[in-house]
């Protein structure tokens, strides 16, 4: 029988059982639920509805419980219980028989699970807090060791304009800073007590809390309990954090499959992260990042399911809200696995200077220099945008470079060009000249590298 026992006279079906049961995933919150239930068991004991006496016992008999539950959580797996927290209590009553029952007066599993999982999820926020952080250090230190390496930047995988690896660097450490920020802000809402909100309407029991929400380092107790045991909110934010930086992780191990490709060479991945062909003796393929970027569609895939689940939902618990965990796990999973990957990735790499510069050389990708020289000397940006696209169509039919092109041949296209065009568009001319904020100037990338460092206490 169920935990529902007196209003039932039948057995459950056992395909339902089986069907209804979420142990098998929501034995990770073991922990979690220790925790809540030796703060319940306090404020119990503190509203007069249990003993001291009473309370210790079933505090110590908790903590024994999770002793063993961190030595192997595995074993919970094996028990026929429906849920993590009948598991819990079911383990309570044998170690102290019928007081193990008294610890579910005035509490629900609607506000029990709840606060288990947003436990859960500070616990694994801080974790990727910390990693997204290793990530940009691993971004600066990268972009530091590798500066004044010039690659070519794309827009529509076309050369562009010039830029510096360093650079691409930092891009990415401004996303992820916005994750980090992101996920802070997922704390914060997170961070709210639910307990004691009971099944829906609150506690009939005089139960402080505010009290219980800060003894379990909740910055305050929620509002509305209606509200409490319906909100999965915290679920969505968590996972549409996690796939918006998947997302990032994703276009960064795009740009990198690319410039490891033959037909990019722009660096060079370490054996230890890239496998090789059973076939092809030559290949070494950038099976991590691939993964990345095929990984970061499961977790897209968590954000759309549990926005589906919730989307018509009546107030309040309803059972679909069982099916919020499976994705959510899996992608926390996936998600700093991914970090970690990266990092890994990034720290085991070599940067390929001299082409590298060879591409950023050969993409006609300083034509917009001749446009600005032109407008400098009086043309208006149209018309030098044209006069530019004329001698790079020039230079591709005689096979040479911008820089290759005789001065006789850039005056047939205007008398105004003089011989200084040739220092205006070189590489590092192109780079330097891109002082004002957010530019690639190299000097200034430098600054940036510097601040990221004082940010993130790189000494
Ligand atoms: N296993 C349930 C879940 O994950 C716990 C809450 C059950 N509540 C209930 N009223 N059946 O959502």
């Amino acid at each position: 029988m169920g935990l529902w026992g007196g209003r039932f006279i039948n057995e459950s079906n056992k395909l339902f059982k089986e069907f209804n049961r979420s142990l098998s995933f929501d034995y990770i919150l073991a922990e979690e639920d220790v925790i809540s239930s030796v703060a319940w068991s306090k404020i119990l004991m503190k509203s007069k509805i249990i003993t001291e006496k009473e309370q210790i016992t079933i505090e110590s008999a908790l903590f024994e419980l999770l002793k063993e539950i961190k030595e192997n959580n595995q074993k919970i797996l094996k028990s026929k219980c429906e849920d993590i927290h009948s598991w819990i209590e079911e383990k309570l009553i044998q170690k102290i028989g019928i007081l193990g029952k008294k610890l579910h007066t005035g509490r629900s599993r609607n506000d029990q699970i709840t606060t288990d999982l947003k436990l859960w999820c500070r616990k694994k926020i801080h974790l990727l807090l910390e990693n997204i952080i290793e990530l940009q250090k691993t971004f600066i230190l990268s972009a530091e060791s590798n500066h004044n390496i010039i690659m070519p930047g794309y827009t529509h995988l076309q050369r562009a304009q010039p830029i510096t690896f360093s650079y691409w660097c930092l891009a990415y450490v401004e996303m992820f800073r916005r994750d980090f920020s992101r996920l802070k802000d997922v704390l914060k809402r997170l961070n709210v007590s639910p307990l004691g909100s009971a099944a829906l309407s609150g506690t009939a029991w005089k139960i402080n809390r505010e009290e219980l929400a800060l003894s379990m380092g909740f910055d305050s107790a929620t509002n509305n309990a209606l509200d409490t045991v319906s909100d999965r909110d915290y679920v969505v934010e968590l996972l549409s954090s996690a796939s918006i930086s998947m997302m990032h992780l994703s276009r960064f191990s795009e740009d990198i499959i690319f410039f490891n490709s033959g037909e990019a060479d722009f660096i060079e991945l370490s054996d230890t992260i890239t496998s090789g062909s059973s076939l092809m003796p030559q290949k070494k393929n950038p099976d991590a990042l691939e993964l990345i970027r095929a990984k970061c569609g499961r977790v897209h895939g968590s954000l759309i399911s549990i926005l589906v689940i919730l989307k018509s939902l009546p107030l309040s618990y309803n059972k679909d809200m069982q099916e919020d965990k499976e994705g959510l796990f899996d992608s926390i999973k996936t998600w700093n696995d991914c970090l970690c990957m990266a990092i890994l990735v990034l720290k085991n790499m070599q940067i390929k200077n001299e082409s590298c510069r060879k591409a950023a050389e050969e993409g006609y990708s300083n034509a917009t220099e001749i446009a600005d020289y032109l407008v400098k000397k009086g043309i208006a940006f149209r018309e030098a945008h044209n006069i530019s696209g004329q001698l790079v169509l020039r230079a591709i039919s005689e096979k040479k470079s911008l820089n290759e092109l005789k001065l006789s041949v850039f005056q047939m296209y205007s008398n105004l060009i003089q011989n200084d065009i040739y220092k205006n568009i070189t590489l590092e001319s192109c780079l330097e000249k891109r002082m004002s904020k957010g530019g690639v100037a190299p000097s200034q990338v430098y600054e940036e590298i510097i601040k990221a460092k004082k940010r993130l206490n790189i000494f």
